[in-house]
């Protein structure tokens, strides 16, 4: 499976009646196995183009090519739960396909099995963020798309729910788009790293990481972030 983005502009009009261009062409393709990360600065216009790549807003110029039977799964930048309906009943809706076993394993992996039968309102944002992840991926997903899913985590908890994406990646072959201001998160997850400019967003540098995933050592990881440290230098 193949995701091919060819995004020619994005703008939009404000309530004043001005024209805001949001995105620049943007051209990129990602292949089943893949991880993507989107990185750039707040406002500049991801969670736009996510919502373009996943065919959630149709009024912009280009084309997305998502293959025609993926199953898609989205961790919004808000968790966006059904207030009315229990964490198990959110999951379950959204994957209606789901196995018990399956879902008593997310629920593991991602502690949460105390809280199968509680309300969103009942939950903490890192909680309902959790609930999100274990969401996206009972749907088996070809395509998944994270918006900051680790936002508003304690540093333990990302980490290891970093692991834990990681791992289930690995487990299936999904194309993967991760939108992170975490450097570490990128270049633990990723595999090619697109650096977007300020608003209207572009990609201004492409950084693919070819040691696989699971390879990577801490010295490996220490050695590709002073590198993109010195790149980003280059760029000023
Ligand atoms: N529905 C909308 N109507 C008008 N303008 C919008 C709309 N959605 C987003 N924008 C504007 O588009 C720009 C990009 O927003 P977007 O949410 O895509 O940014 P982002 O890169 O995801 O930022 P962040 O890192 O803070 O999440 C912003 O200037 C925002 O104000
Ligand atoms: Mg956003």
């Amino acid at each position: 499976m193949r995701l091919e983005v060819d995004i020619k502009g994005k703008t939009f009009r404000s309530a004043a009646g001005g024209i805001q261009e949001v995105l620049a062409p943007v051209k990129f393709a990602l292949q089943s196995g893949e991880v993507g990360v989107l990185i750039g600065p707040s406002g500049c216009g991801k969670s736009t183009m996510l919502r373009i790549i996943l065919g959630l807003d149709p009024e912009f110029s280009g084309g997305v090519a998502r293959p025609p039977q993926a199953r898609i799964g989205m961790v919004f930048q808000e968790p966006r739960l059904l207030p009315w309906r229990s964490v198990e009943q959110n999951v379950r809706l959204a994957a209606p396909g789901v196995a018990d076993a399956k879902l008593a394993e997310l629920f593991r992996i991602l502690e949460l099995e105390a809280h199968r039968d509680h309300f969103p309102g009942e939950l903490s944002l890192g909680l309902a963020r959790r609930v999100a992840l274990a969401r996206a991926f009972a749907v088996e997903p070809d395509l998944l798309v994270l918006d900051e899913p680790l936002a508003s985590l304690d540093d333990a908890l990302a980490s290891r729910l970093r692991d834990e994406i990681a791992t289930l990646v690995a487990s299936r072959p999904v194309m993967t788009l991760l939108v992170t201001h975490s450097l570490d998160d990128a270049i633990r997850l990723g595999d090619r790293l697109f650096f977007l400019s300020p608003r209207p967003a572009r990609i201004m540098r492409e950084v693919p990481i070819t040691i696989p995933r699971a390879e990577r050592s801490e010295a490996d990881l220490g050695r590709i972030k002073g590198e993109l440290a010195r790149l980003q230098l280059e760029s000023k």
